[in-house]
């Protein structure tokens, strides 16, 4: 309230009195003001400036008095009461009351010389059950508390006006708001707004809701044979609520939504938290403070498919999160290459029922051949004899969600193949065979001619051999004959 309408409305006062012939003892102004619990308030009394002093009363009872020295009242813990010096030589006689309590609400009088100023504190306090940190799930009553002739409204993290929703209930005139089913998307200051004619006060309430943020896909399809990577990201960091709490993170798996959980991975986060890290099979765990649990599936299989849930418990209180895997993968009847004539049946399916809006069917790239599911069905089934590229994706409203390509392969391309080898195969035989046979014809032939040489050269020592016995004989005929 500005000092000229306090002033207006005292000269009121003042002038209501005299007309009605009473001693001028009221006050000549009175002011409503709003304070919360553990804040502090100014309660409001301006003057001319050189006032000689001033009193403060609470009812009825000297809290502070000011005149060239200033002294205190007798009420205990007037610490909380203050007045600014500087500002009463101004004329500002306005009384600082700090750390609000409820007791402290009720009428104060500022006297200054003959003349009242009457302030009435209302001291108001917003509460929240239960309190401090909250799981994700639970519900929150957040209520004021203080005079109820103030009207009451609430605002959320967001600053929007709370109005009754699903999640959001305004009972008893609007004073108490209950929220439902808290996600952590609702941490944050929420606000209560206090007004009345003549006051307004605004409360913040702060909400810290612990649990996993929203993913915007809870449902994961991926292709088998790929690499999957699934996190969890945590609303706050664990290390604040652990000087409190026992805080435990786990990793648990079920393959179908009736089968119970199998834990897979399990520890508690301690006061000096670390990474930590495991690998199971093809599946890596990841922890990484204070935020993020990562799950890795590389190679995943068709087997891997099912709820992977995170969960954290705080004390004995505990909020999960999962997720659902879904693989497809692809098969071939026959496997290989498809001979002439003879069909192969391609079969796509998925670990889980396909969503309603969704499609699965096989296609034959740069063909016109296509099978859609049946209704409802999670698998595709087609039998085909062309060869090519096929390829069995999920759709869903046009987006491709997940696909895997598949090659049926023509035998006769094979049997080519197979014959230009063989072709090849059988040249370099008979390239080889004439080679060996030239070979054996040249070895066999000179091999003759060194044997008819060497019989000529026997023939000729022969010879030589007897013409020399011929003389010797004659020789002897010779000597005998003389
Ligand atoms: C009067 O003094 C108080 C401090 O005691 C100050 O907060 C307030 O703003 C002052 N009022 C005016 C009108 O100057
Ligand atoms: C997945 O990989 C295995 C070998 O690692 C292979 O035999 C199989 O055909 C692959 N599946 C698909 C659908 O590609
Ligand atoms: C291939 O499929 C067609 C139609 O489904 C069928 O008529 C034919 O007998 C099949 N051929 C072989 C070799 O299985
Ligand atoms: C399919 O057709 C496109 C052009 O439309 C071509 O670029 C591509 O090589 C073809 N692929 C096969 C496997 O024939």
């Amino acid at each position: 309230m500005d000092p000229f309408s306090i002033t207006t409305n005292s000269i009121l006062a003042v002038f209501t009195v005299m007309q009605l012939g009473l001693i001028p003892i009221m006050a000549e102004g009175e002011t409503t003001v709003f304070g919360a619990v553990g804040e502090q308030v100014i309660l409001p009394c301006i003057d001319k400036p050189q006032t000689n002093g001033v009193t403060w009363k609470y009812n009825d009872q000297v809290v502070i008095q000011h005149s060239i020295y200033l002294s205190r009242g007798r009420i205990p813990i007037k610490d909380r009461y203050e007045l600014n010096k500087q500002e009463v030589s101004k004329g500002n006689l306005s009384l600082k009351l700090s750390q609000l309590e409820h007791s402290d609400a009720g009428k104060y009088v500022c006297i200054v010389g003959s003349r009242t100023f009457e302030v009435q504190l209302q001291v108001f306090e917003v509460t929240g059950s239960p309190s401090g940190y909250l799981l994700q799930g639970k519900n929150l009553m957040l209520s004021i508390q203080g005079s109820s002739s103030a009207s009451v409204t609430w605002s959320n993290n967001r600053k929007d006006k709370v109005t009754a929703t699903q999640s959001t209930e305004l009972k008893n005139g609007g004073r108490t708001l209950q929220i439902h089913n808290l996600q952590v998307e609702d941490s944050g200051t929420w606000m209560c707004h206090i007004t009345s004619l003549s006051a307004k006060l605004d409360i913040p309430y702060k909400v810290l809701v612990i649990g996993f943020h929203n993913l915007k896909r809870e449902t994961l399809y991926e292709a088998v044979n790929s690499t999957v990577s699934i996190s969890y990201s945590l609303s706050t960091h664990l290390l604040q609520i652990r000087e409190l709490e026992y805080v435990r993170v786990g990793l648990e798996w079920k393959p179908v939504i009736d089968s119970k959980y199998q834990g897979k991975f399990n520890f508690s986060v301690t006061s000096k938290e670390q990474p930590l890290s495991k690998q199971m099979a093809n599946m890596q765990v990841t922890w990484k403070p204070s935020h993020t649990l990562e799950v890795k599936l590389s190679k995943v299989q068709f087997e891997d498919a099912g709820w992977y849930q995170c969960q954290l418990t705080v004390s004995r209180d505990h909020v999960e999160k999962a997720i659902h895997l879904v693989v497809m993968t692809v098969s071939a009847d026959p496997v290989g290459p498809l001979s002439k004539w003879a069909n192969v049946t391609l079969l796509c399916k998925l670990s889980a029922p396909i969503p309603p809006n969704a499609q699965l069917f096989w296609e034959h790239l740069n063909g016109t051949e296509k099978k859609l599911n049946m209704s409802g069905h999670s698998e595709v089934m087609v039998k085909t004899k062309t060869v090519g590229l096929w390829r069995c994706s999920l759709k869903v409203e046009n987006n491709t969600i997940t696909s895997i390509d598949y090659t049926v392969v023509k035998a006769a391309e094979w049997n080519n193949y197979v014959l230009i080898w063989a072709m090849v195969g059988l040249g370099a035989s008979i390239v080889l065979l004439l080679l060996a046979s030239l070979f054996i014809f040249i070895f066999t032939a000179r091999q003759r001619r060194r044997r008819r040489a060497e019989k000529m050269a026997q023939a000729r020592r022969d010879l030589f051999e007897r013409r020399i016995c011929q003389c010797q004989r004659q020789l002897k005929n010779d000597y005998s004959d003389a």
